[in-house]
């Protein structure tokens, strides 16, 4: 092992002793690790515990596309011992491709419950369009993970960031590989400035509403 190398392992390991929230995160990660998801793991997941975390006292998390809760579970387990909530809105109806049709609320319900989250989380069973004409509160993090077509994701994002609270962050799973309608929605997001301090995770693009 180079020089370089050798370093850059002695102080990822002095990093990773100090740093609180991975430690925390690392502890919880054998609950999340058997609910199916999507997620480039476990980088991903560890952004949702650690953007839990850092919320606000009371924080509003609204999440469009939870499926079997793999991403609401990693937020649910940054929210213990706290007062934020999360709302996971979903058809809860499977992705007709590689797990399946059926009731997946049900699943959802039981993953949510085997992490110890139950507390933490309302599920939304409904289109996410429809749940924002009667939404009303402000949101301190906004994850959108839904339909991935670009009509879809910019429609989503239309119809809730108004909600977010300025310094709220905004997140879109899917900014890289083949998602072509997230990939050109999340550039469009960017050039027009509506969002700042943006960066990645894998394929997690986030940043801070202006
Ligand atoms: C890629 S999955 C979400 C993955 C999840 N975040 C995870 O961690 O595994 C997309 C989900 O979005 C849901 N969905 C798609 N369009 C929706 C809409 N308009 N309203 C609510 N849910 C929607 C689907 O039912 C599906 O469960």
């Amino acid at each position: 092992m180079s020089i370089k190398n050798k370093l850059k392992k002695v102080s990822q390991k002095w990093w990773d002793k100090w740093d609180r929230d991975l430690r925390d995160f690392k502890k919880v990660y054998p609950l999340i690790e058997p609910v199916p998801g999507f997620l480039k793991s476990p980088q991903q997941e560890q952004w949702f515990f650690k953007a839990a975390r850092k919320a606000p006292e009371n924080a509003v998390i609204v999440e469009i596309g939870s499926f079997q809760g793999r991403s609401t579970v990693s937020f649910g387990l940054g929210c213990s011992g706290s007062n934020k909530h999360i709302y996971a809105i979903d058809l809860f109806e499977g992705d007709n491709d590689m797990y399946g049709a059926g009731d997946f609320q049900e699943r959802f319900k039981k993953h949510v419950k085997d992490c110890g989250v139950e507390a933490y989380v309302t599920p939304i069973k409904q289109h996410s369009l429809k749940v924002a004409t009667t939404w009303d509160k402000p949101i301190d993090v906004l994850f959108i993970d839904g339909s991935h077509e670009y009509e879809d994701v910019k429609a989503d994002f239309e119809a809730f960031y108004p909600f977010v609270k300025k310094d709220g962050v905004v997140a879109f799973h899917d900014i890289k590989g083949k998602w072509e309608g997230v990939i050109r929605f999340w550039r469009e997001v960017k050039e027009a400035g509506l969002l700042k301090n943006t960066g990645a995770v894998s394929s997690l693009g986030y940043g801070v509403k202006v």
